[in-house]
């Protein structure tokens, strides 16, 4: 239906994704889900990335062995709840650079506002993997993504847990060069903007201030 979304139905995505969208869940256990999901989601994401040979010696005799090719991969967080997937992705890949960029949904009109934006330099040499766990209207990611080519990105991927079909659809046009990667393609949004069914606010669960 979506050419450029990637749905990850591995069994245990699902299974920690059930247990996050439960109200009952704590926000204790919402953070260590998130955590556990994003190293789950990483390795999805980061399928494909091109790799070189290079020469080692094992205690026994050289040999040639495959290394990731290219710079480091950049972490793009979409703040606030995107720090919950980026924790995660930085345990597998720990060289990786991070860009945060700081935007808050206007709550009357959906716009995203910006607060915040730092990216490390040579972003047009890495693969740029934008990381928040809800795509809705997509004006947050859409914003997002335009910042990032700005600062030279070319090759860049989106990563959430939860993807809205009208978010899909938005981001596909704005930015039909971006693979999206979701743990799930949920219903529709509601008048509000949330996602149905949904898990609720993402910041407001990791984080407690609801
Ligand atoms: C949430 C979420 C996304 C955005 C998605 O952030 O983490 O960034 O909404 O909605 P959209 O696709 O309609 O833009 P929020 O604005 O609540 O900020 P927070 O992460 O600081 O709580
Ligand atoms: N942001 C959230 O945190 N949840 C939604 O359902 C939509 C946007």
């Amino acid at each position: 239906m979506h050419e450029n979304l990637t749905v990850v139905d591995h069994p245990l995505v699902q299974h920690k994704l059930t247990l996050m969208r439960d109200k009952k869940t704590s926000t204790a256990s919402f953070r260590r889900l998130l955590r556990e999901i994003s190293l789950l989601l990483c390795y999805e994401v980061t399928r494909g990335l091109e790799l070189e040979d290079v020469t080692i010696e094992t205690p026994m005799q050289k040999m040639q062995a495959p290394k990731l090719k290219g710079k480091k991969l950049c972490f793009a967080s979409i703040l606030r709840a995107g720090n919950g997937l980026l924790e995660g992705m930085l345990d597998l890949v720990p060289s990786a650079r991070v860009a945060h960029v700081g935007l808050y949904r206007d709550h009357d009109t959906l716009e995203a506002v910006e607060y915040y934006y730092k990216a490390p330099g040579g972003l047009g040499n890495r693969v740029v993997i934008a990381v928040d766990p809800m795509l809705a209207t997509a004006n947050s990611a859409s914003l997002a993504i335009d910042k990032l080519k700005r600062s030279g990105a070319t090759d860049i991927r989106f990563l959430c847990l939860l993807a809205a079909p009208e978010g899909v659809k938005a981001l596909t046009e704005a930015h039909p060069d971006v693979p999206i990667i979701t743990a799930a393609l949920d219903e529709k949004l509601n008048e509000k903007g949330y996602i149905i069914p949904g898990l609720g606010d993402a910041g407001d669960r990791m984080y407690g201030t609801k």
